[in-house]
C-alpha cells in the first residue's frame, strides 16, 4: 500500500497503475483541479506542486513538477497542492501578493507560481532577486509577464511569511513519520503490473531479479516522458528514492561517493566545496522543479549523449559502484557508455553510487552551451580536469557531451595537450585534435560544425580564465 498525505489527509493506494503520475491523480483521482497540465513534459511548472518530508526530525520542502512524478513515489511524504493554501477564507500571503502586484492575468500559470513562492518563503525568509529568478525559472508565463510577478515575490522578503500551516509541521512530521514506521509493504498493483517501493539494495536486488521485467525509476524526469508524451504503460516499476544505500553521501579524504538516488539539489552544497564548477553547471541544469527530482544515476543510465553531468565525471575520472545478481563491482565511467543510449549496466542491475576522486592539483573548468540561460539542453557540454606544472600540462581529461552518440572522452586532444604549456600556442595541437576525436552531427540544437568549434574555442576559453577560475561556467548563452 502506498501511503502519504494529500494536505493534512491521508490517502491509501493499493489498486492504482503504476505509471500514474501526480497530477493524474490529483486531476482525475482526488477531484483537485487547481495544479494545471501545461505541458506534460517538466518543462512549463503550471503543475508544480510542493512535497514535504521528514530529514532529520524536521519537514523539508521542495517544488516538483506533478506531471513528470508518479504518485507510488510519494509514500511516507506530503503532496501540498495550492487548493491547500487558502485557509478560513484567506488569501496566502503568497497569493495576497499576487493579487496586490497584479502577478495573474489570464491564472493558468499562477497555481504553478503559487507553489514556487510559498514553497521559497517556507524555505527561506528574505530571499534576494537572484533566489527569487531561481526559484521561478522553471514557471512560464505566457501573458502577465514576470516583471510584476518578480515583484509579488519581492515584496514579501524579509517580512516573515505566517500562515496557518507553519504551525501544523511538527504534527506532520510526527503522522508521516509513523506511516513510515508500519509494517506495510510499500507498493501498488494494477493486475500484474507493480510500483514498488524498497528500501535496501538488497530488497532492491531482490525486487528486480523476481521481476525481469521491471525498470527503475529514480526521479522519473526521464522516464515518465515514456508515460506521457509516447503513452507507454510501463510493467513494474521500482522507485530508487527510499534506498538508504542509493541516497547515502560518503566522505574522505581522498573521495566522495554519491548515491545514485540524490537528487541535484541533493548533491549542490558538497559539489559547491569542492567542485564549484561543476555546482555552476547544476545551477543551469533544468529547473528547479527538475534538480529538487532529477538524480545523478538517472543522468548516467539514461546515457543520452546530451547529458549534463556524464561528461564532467567523464574529466573527473569518475567511478561507478554497481551492483547485480552477479555481486557487486565497480567501473570507470570512461568504460560505462558503449553507444546511443547504451551502456554496460548489467542485467537487472543497478548503479549504487558514483564515487568521485578528489585532485586538488586539478583545475576544474566546465561549460554548457545552450540556446537559453535556464531550462535548456544543451548543444554542447564541456569538462576540462588540467593538471599544470610551471605552466605546463601534466594530465588532461577532456568530457563532452554533444558531440558524439555517447558522452566522451576526447582521447588525441588529451594527448596532444600533455607536455605542452596551457596557452594559447600550447593548445592549438589539441584543437586540431579535437577533429579526430570527434564527427558531430546536424540537428535542431546545433550544426556539426559549429558544435566542432565551439569546443574548440571552449578550451581557449579555459586558457583565458585559468587565472581567474571564478569566471567558470558562468552565463555562456550563445547560439548555433
Ligand atoms: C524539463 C526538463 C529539463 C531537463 N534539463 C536537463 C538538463 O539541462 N541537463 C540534463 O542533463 N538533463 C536534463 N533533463 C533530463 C533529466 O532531468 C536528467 O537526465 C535526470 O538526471 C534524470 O534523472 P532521474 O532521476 O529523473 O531519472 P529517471 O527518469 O528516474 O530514470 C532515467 C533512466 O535511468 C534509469 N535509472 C535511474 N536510476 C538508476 C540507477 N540507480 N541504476 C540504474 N539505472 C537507473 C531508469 O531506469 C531510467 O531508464 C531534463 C528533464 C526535464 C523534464
Ligand atoms: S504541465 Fe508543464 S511542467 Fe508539468
Ligand atoms: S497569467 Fe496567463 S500564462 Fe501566466
Amino acid at each position: 500500500m502506498i501511503r502519504f498525505l494529500l494536505n493534512d489527509r491521508e490517502v491509501c493506494l493499493e489498486n492504482s497503475a503504476p505509471e500514474m503520475t501526480v497530477l493524474e491523480y490529483l486531476r482525475t483521482k482526488a477531484e483537485q483541479r487547481g495544479s494545471k497540465e501545461g505541458c506534460a513534459s517538466g518543462d512549463c511548472g503550471a503543475c508544480t506542486v510542493v512535497v514535504a518530508e521528514v530529514v532529520k526530525q524536521r519537514l523539508r520542502y521542495r517544488t516538483l513538477n506533478s506531471c513528470i512524478t508518479l504518485v507510488g513515489s510519494l509514500h511516507g511524504k506530503q503532496l501540498l497542492t495550492v487548493e491547500h493554501l487558502q485557509q478560513h477564507d484567506a488569501l496566502h500571503p503568497v497569493q495576497q501578493a499576487m493579487v496586490d502586484q497584479h502577478g495573474s492575468q489570464c491564472g493558468f500559470c499562477t497555481p504553478g507560481f503559487i507553489m514556487s513562492l510559498f514553497c521559497l518563503y517556507r524555505n527561506d525568509h528574505q530571499p534576494t532577486r537572484a533566489e527569487v529568478e531561481r526559484a521561478l525559472a522553471g514557471n512560464l508565463c505566457r501573458c502577465t509577464g514576470y516583471r510584476p510577478i518578480i515583484d509579488a515575490a519581492l515584496s514579501l522578503a524579509g517580512q516573515g511569511v505566517a500562515d496557518a500551516l507553519a504551525q501544523q509541521e511538527a504534527a506532520v512530521a510526527t503522522r508521516l513519520t509513523d506511516m513510515l514506521q508500519q509494517p506495510i509493504s510499500a507498493s501498488m498493483q494494477a493486475g500484474q503490473r507493480h510500483f514498488l517501493v524498497p528500501t535496501s539494495s538488497d530488497e532492491l536486488l531482490a525486487q528486480l531479479t523476481a521481476h525481469p521485467k521491471a525498470q527503475l525509476v529514480a526521479g522519473g524526469t526521464d522516464f515518465s516522458l515514456t508515460i506521457t508524451q509516447q503513452l507507454q504503460q510501463p510493467d513494474t516499476l521500482i522507485y530508487t528514492g527510499r534506498v538508504a544505500e542509493l541516497t547515502q553521501i560518503e566522505e574522505s579524504e581522498q573521495w566522495l561517493k554519491l548515491g545514485a538516488a540524490l537528487s541535484y539539489t541533493d548533491v549542490e552544497p558538497l559539489l559547491q566545496q569542492h567542485f564549484p564548477s561543476f555546482a555552476r553547471l547544476l545551477e543551469r541544469l533544468g529547473s528547479l522543479q527538475v534538480r529538487n527530482q532529477g538524480t545523478l544515476g538517472g543522468n548516467i543510465a539514461n546515457a543520452s549523449p546530451i547529458g549534463d553531468t556524464p561528461p564532467v565525471l567523464l574529466a573527473l575520472d569518475a567511478i561507478l559502484h554497481l551492483r547485480s545478481p552477479a555481486g557487486r563491482h565497480t567501473m570507470p565511467i570512461a568504460e560505462f557508455f558503449t553507444g546511443y543510449r547504451q551502456t554496460k549496466l548489467p542485467t537487472s542491475g543497478f548503479i549504487e553510487a558514483i564515487e568521485i576522486p578528489l585532485q586538488p592539483e586539478r583545475q576544474l573548468y566546465v561549460y554548457k552551451i545552450s540556446k537559453r540561460l535556464d531550462d535548456d539542453i544543451s548543444a554542447v557540454c564541456a569538462a576540462f580536469s588540467i593538471e599544470l606544472k610551471d605552466g605546463v600540462v601534466q594530465q588532461a581529461r577532456l568530457g563532452f557531451g554533444g558531440m558524439a552518440a555517447t558522452p566522451a572522452r576526447a582521447f588525441h586532444a588529451e594527448q596532444a595537450l600533455l607536455g605542452q604549456p596551457f596557452s594559447e600556442q600550447g593548445i592549438e595541437a589539441a584543437q586540431q585534435a579535437l577533429a579526430q576525436d570527434f564527427s558531430p552531427i546536424d540537428d535542431v540544437r546545433a550544426s556539426g560544425a559549429y558544435r566542432l568549434q565551439v569546443a574548440q574555442n571552449l578550451l581557449l576559453r579555459a586558457v583565458l580564465e585559468q587565472d581567474n577560475p571564478t569566471a567558470e561556467a558562468l552565463e555562456v548563452v550563445q547560439y548555433a
